[in-house]
């Protein structure tokens, strides 16, 4: 779990460059490659917290429609890749175990109490999460225990500003839109700012250099291996 070089490595969506995004197997993976941390996107589905990046399911799995519209018991049948599941976000915690923190971003409405429920009732301490999310009003209604990720997809006029509104410490920007500028705002302001998502080596090097906090990958030892490079 240790940062290389104050540098922190996330599998994106698991270790999603090697297993299909999203599931167990991705997971196990990126903890098998030692990642410190895991990605992770939660939709709600018939009162579960379903472990999925799309709200159509056609993407990622053999099913088709929304996954709001859908019951449990049909999600649970669908083939997420290789033969898995989509799972839920408890089977997530409790294949990780403590092995790697865990940013759990949250997708569509309604995900916020649920998510915030379920991560209290466990024995885990707050700092092994981190959650985050583009829809800042729903952000704003994690308990304040947790640490905050404010995503951002496109410009606005201070990452800083809109991250303070609600309380984020750390800030989550596109790869196209970091800047070092932007990462010297975000430092001066005491927030860190982590990348998403870098995959080839000279974009993983290129950020390091900017001096990026953190970074998304889906081949999360290639960030890893550039992150203990001296
Ligand atoms: O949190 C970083 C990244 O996961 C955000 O974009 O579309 O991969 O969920 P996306
Ligand atoms: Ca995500």
């Amino acid at each position: 779990m240790t940062d290389l070089n104050n540098l922190t490595c996330i599998a994106h969506r698991g270790a999603s460059g090697y297993e299909p995004e999203n599931t167990l197997r991705a997971f196990a993976r990126a903890i098998e490659l030692n990642c410190p941390w895991i990605e992770l996107d939660v939709h709600m589905a018939d009162g579960y917290i379903m472990v999925i990046h799309d709200e159509d399911l056609s993407r990622t799995t053999n099913g088709n429609g929304k996954m709001s519209d859908c019951s449990y018991e049909y999600l649970r049948k669908l083939d997420a890749g290789h033969g898995e599941s989509i799972p839920t976000l408890a089977e997530v915690l409790s294949l990780v175990s403590h092995r790697a923190r865990v940013n759990i971003e949250l997708k569509g409405h309604g995900a916020a109490e649920p998510v915030c429920s379920l991560l209290k009732e466990l024995s885990w301490g707050p700092q092994e999460f981190l959650i985050s999310s583009f829809d800042h009003e729903e952000l704003a209604q994690v308990d304040s225990s947790f640490t905050r990720g404010a995503l951002f997809n496109r410009r606005v006029d201070s990452y800083v500003d809109a991250a303070k509104r609600i309380n984020a410490k750390i800030i989550i920007l596109d790869r196209r839109l970091t800047t070092r500028t932007e990462i010297d705002h975000a430092h001066e302001a005491g927030m860190e700012l982590w990348v998403y998502t870098a995959n080839k080596p000279k974009h993983i090097r290129k950020l390091k250099a900017l001096g990026a906090d953190g970074i998304f990958s889906d081949f999360p030892d290639r960030a890893m291996k550039i992150a203990s490079e001296g």
